[in-house]
């Protein structure tokens, strides 16, 4: 991999925008239950654990609220957008999108808005969609789980520096272990997943905008 050099001068960019549909605003409930560990206990008892039963959409709303959302905006020398939230990110960039799957008959792929904390069903189609998660359960049973899939816009990467991979295969794991962290916190099991799922992933949106930064599964 090569070595990130930040652009003297940065490029612009347009991000993918999404095709959604209907929106619902999510909970924001904080500490809502949480089990009573302290910062350590959350810390040294992480585990990744796969035998999930369905998780309520109270329970990932609220890992996500605190994993994931916007604290803080900013803007750049060239205006464009930065933001503050729990995880690191190069350059304040903060290029991964998360898609959540809810475990349900027919799953959809929703988007999650960490600006409203709202979540947007996407319009994907159904062989592409299915083609897409039958490709993730041939690596873990996703059944009884929320799926969370980290979709990265490299461009908001490549607009900062020359050579970004490195910077947000970096950004992805901070975020994938803090998303851990709060599903542990919160009485939650959780389990990453190695399998990007490319080749179905690049069906769901038809652009070389995205590129799939694989997932983890969620549930209680
Ligand atoms: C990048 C990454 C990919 C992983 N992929 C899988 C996977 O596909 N299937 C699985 O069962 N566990 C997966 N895991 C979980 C690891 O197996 C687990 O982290 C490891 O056994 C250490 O256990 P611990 O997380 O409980 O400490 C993955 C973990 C990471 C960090």
């Amino acid at each position: 991999m090569k070595n990130p050099e930040p652009r003297k001068k940065l490029n612009s960019y347009e991000p993918f925008i999404y095709p959604i549909g209907k929106t619902i605003k999510l909970s924001s409930l904080t500490n809502s239950n949480p089990v009573d560990l302290n910062f350590l206990d959350v810390m040294y008892s992480r585990r990744s654990k796969r035998d999930h039963e369905i998780p309520t959409l109270d329970e990932i709303s609220e890992v996500l609220y605190h994993s994931c959302r916007i604290m803080e905006i900013d803007t750049d020398e060239s205006g464009i957008l930065l933001t503050k939230r729990m995880t690191p990110s190069g350059g304040s960039r903060h290029p991964i999108d998360i898609l959540i799957s809810f475990p349900e008959k027919n799953r959809e792929i929703s988007l999650y808005n960490p600006l409203s904390h709202s979540s947007s069903l996407l319009k994907i189609e159904t062989n592409k969609k299915n083609s897409f998660l039958n490709k993730i359960c041939e690596n873990l049973d996703i059944n009884n789980s929320c799926l969370v899939w980290f979709s990265i816009q490299i461009e908001k990467c490549s607009s900062k520096y020359i050579n970004p991979s490195s910077i947000y295969w970096k950004d992805l794991g901070a975020l994938l272990y803090c998303i851990q962290l709060f599903t542990n916190y919160f009485g939650l099991k959780s389990c990453p997943l190695g399998t990007l799922a490319q080749s179905e992933f690049s069906t769901l949106f038809n652009t070389a905008k995205l590129t799939s930064g694989g997932g983890m599964i969620i549930g209680k």
